[in-house]
């Protein structure tokens, strides 16, 4: 009978999930032999010699068919890292990206650069990514995180316990601002930051499998031109920001001069930047009243 050990295995998948094209084949061969084997990275190379038997191997072997036809390893897996948080995730909610930990690092320098900040508003948490990793590093700050999806909601509500940040983080389920009552049952926030969907009906179209076929529709498509959700943002955030406060939303690479005119038209914004990420493409825009 093969003898399996760690080292075989993490060439063998790695092969495997390169031949069929999935992205970071090693880090993904990696994860998978972790989250069969409970283990964590360091101990696959300080292990390398140690024998996989059944019935970890018949799982591992679902797992690696299934990725090798794109189902995304953070579903597979049940959770991913973001802003050095692990989080759960579920087929219900979006897989954070690391272009959004740029939105998340904009928003802790601005929180901390305020006299006196007290308060975050993060629409269209999903995950609740955003709410966790801002309320982790802003301990002073209260967040109001929204989603329409209770699912999403759900698996944010275990991030935000998982993370104890339960007194500083609610959950509210709504259509963006819906559930909060302006001026009545919350004062006006520091910051309004979101990750909307913002692919357009276009672009869907081309999005790879591993995206289209498995991570949630609601979560990536915002109409035609991909901006319904930013300008619903846009034409409501006055109602909800202090009159020193501040809008950043993260946007697709090619939508910054549109909404940077979105922006301008309230005429609420002193100062307007578009911000880029890490491989140079326009993708948070802030705006500071
Ligand atoms: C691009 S995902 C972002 C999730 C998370 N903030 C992140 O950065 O990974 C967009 C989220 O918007 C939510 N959503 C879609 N339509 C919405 C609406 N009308 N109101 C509030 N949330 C909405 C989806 O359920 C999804 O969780």
């Amino acid at each position: 009978m093969e003898v399996w050990t760690i080292q075989k295995l993490l060439n063998w998948i790695t092969e495997y999930l390169t031949r069929q094209t999935v992205d970071s084949p090693r880090l993904s061969a990696e994860l998978l032999l972790c989250h069969v084997l409970g283990f964590q990275r360091i101990e696959l190379y300080t292990l390398y010699d140690h024998v996989v038997q059944q019935p970890q191997l018949g799982r591992l072997h679902e797992l690696v068919k299934r990725a090798g036809q794109h189902e995304p390893i953070g579903y597979l897996v049940g959770r991913c890292e973001f802003y050095s948080l692990p989080l759960k995730v579920t087929p219900d909610c979006l897989i954070p990206r690391p272009e959004t930990e740029l939105l998340v690092e904009k928003a802790i320098d601005f929180l901390r650069g305020i006299k006196d900040p007290s308060s975050m508003l993060d629409l269209c948490t999903g995950s609740g990514c955003i709410a966790a990793a801002v309320a982790k590093n802003c301990k002073e700050i209260r967040v109001v995180a929204t989603d329409i999806s209770e699912a999403a909601l759900a698996v944010a509500a275990e991030n935000i316990k998982k993370h104890d940040l339960e007194k500083q983080v609610t959950l509210l389920c709504g259509d963006l601002f819906d559930p909060i009552v302006a001026g009545l049952d919350r004062s006006p926030f520091d910051l309004i930051v979101s990750n909307p969907p913002y692919v357009s009906d276009a672009e869907y179209e081309k999005l790879a499998p591993n995206v289209k076929d498995h991570e949630p529709k609601t979560a990536l498509c915002g109409g035609k031109d991909g901006l319904d959700f930013c300008r619903r943002i846009v034409e409501k955030c006055g109602d909800f920001l202090k009159s020193d406060g501040a809008l950043m939303l993260e946007i697709g690479f090619s939508q910054g001069p549109a909404v940077r005119n979105q922006l301008e038209e309230t005429g609420l914004f002193t100062e307007i930047a578009i911000l880029q990420d890490a491989a140079r493409h326009d993708r948070i825009v802030v705006g500071r009243r």
